[in-house]
C-alpha cells in the first residue's frame, strides 16, 4: 500500500512523468514558511537570489525543516522507495507582473545524476494559479530520454544557463499545473516542462525540492547530498550538515563549500562562478 498517494498515482507517474496535486501543508503553514522567507528578504534588501536561492536547506531551519516533511517524504516515498537524499532545493519566484520565465526543458540535462531515478517535489508557498505562471508539464516526455538543448543565457529565464529545448515542443499537448499554497507537484527529471511570466498581482513563490534514492550516483563531480529517510548503504554523496540556526557561521560555511561544486555542476563547460539569477 502507498503510504500517502492515491494507489494509482505510481503507475500515472510512470506513465506520464508527473502527480499533481498533492496536499502537504495547511494554507497557514504555507504562509508561515512564506514569512520566514520574507522576513529574510526584507533585512537582506531585496528577493532571494545568486547562489541562495540554491540549496535553501543548508541555510534555513525552516527549509530543512521541509525537506524533511514526513507528508513530502512519504509521497516521495512512494515514488522512489524508502531510502531518500535531498540532492538539492530552488526557489522559483516570480514577481508581480514579472517577465520571468522558465524555457521548455528537461531537469536531467546539465545535473549529471544517473540513473534518472529522480524526483522534484514542486512546493507552492504561495498560491500558484495558471496566470501566475505555473508549471507547464508535456505529459509522457519523460520516455524520451534526453534530448538536445542550447544555452540562451536569457535574462528572463529562470533556469541557470537558460537552456531550452533544441527540437520543437508542441504546447498544444501540454498540461497547467496549478497549485494553492501549501500543494505540490511531483514531477520525473526527463519530463519536459516550463512556465510563463507571472500576469498576477501577487508574488508566485515555489521550492523545488529535488529527490533521489540512495543508489543514483553523481557523474560529474565530488557532489553532497542530505539524507532524509531511510539508510544510504550507497555513500556516493558526502553528508551535508543540517543548519543549527538560520544563516549562522557554521551553516553560511557549509553552504558556500557546497555550492562552489554545484555551481560547477550546473555551469560545466562555462567561466560562471556564481549563479546568474
Ligand atoms: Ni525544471
Amino acid at each position: 500500500m502507498p503510504k500517502l498517494l492515491p494507489p494509482h498515482a505510481k503507475q500515472a507517474y510512470e506513465r506520464d512523468g508527473y502527480w499533481f496535486p498533492v496536499r502537504v501543508l495547511s494554507a497557514a503553514e504555507a504562509a508561515a514558511h512564506r514569512a520566514r522567507l520574507e522576513a529574510y528578504e526584507r533585512a537582506s534588501g531585496g528577493p532571494i537570489g545568486g547562489n541562495m536561492r540554491h540549496k535553501v536547506h543548508l541555510l534555513f531551519t525552516w527549509a530543512a525543516e521541509l525537506v524533511r516533511h514526513p507528508r513530502i517524504l512519504d509521497a516521495v516515498e512512494d515514488l522512489i522507495g524508502p531510502d531518500i537524499l535531498c540532492w538539492t532545493t530552488n526557489f522559483f519566484i516570480k514577481e508581480p507582473r514579472d517577465p520571468a520565465y522558465v524555457s521548455w526543458h528537461q531537469d536531467s540535462t546539465y545535473w549529471g545524476l544517473e540513473p534518472h531515478d529522480v524526483v522534484t517535489a514542486w512546493l507552492a508557498l504561495s498560491d500558484a494559479p495558471v496566470e501566475s505562471g505555473a508549471m507547464k508539464f508535456l505529459p509522457g516526455s519523460h520516455g524520451r530520454d534526453q534530448i538536445p538543448h542550447r544555452d540562451t543565457f536569457h535574462k528572463d529565464n529562470l533556469l541557470t544557463r537558460g537552456q531550452e529545448i533544441a527540437v520543437a515542443v508542441d504546447e498544444r499537448r501540454a498540461v497547467d499545473v496549478p497549485l494553492k499554497a501549501g500543494e505540490m507537484s511531483l514531477h520525473h527529471i526527463l519530463l519536459v516542462h516550463g512556465s510563463k511570466p507571472n500576469t498576477t498581482f501577487d508574488r508566485r513563490i515555489g521550492l523545488a525540492i529535488r529527490y533521489i534514492p540512495t543508489h543514483v550516483r553523481q557523474t560529474k563531480v565530488a557532489d553532497s547530498a542530505t539524507l532524509v529517510r531511510g539508510t544510504d548503504r550507497y555513500h556516493h554523496f558526502e553528508a551535508e550538515p543540517a543548519p543549527a540556526a538560520d544563516l549562522d557561521t557554521a551553516a553560511l560555511a557549509a553552504h558556500k563549500r557546497v555550492m562552489e561544486k554545484q555551481i560547477a555542476t550546473y555551469y560545466s563547460g562555462t567561466d560562471i562562478k556564481v549563479a546568474r539569477k
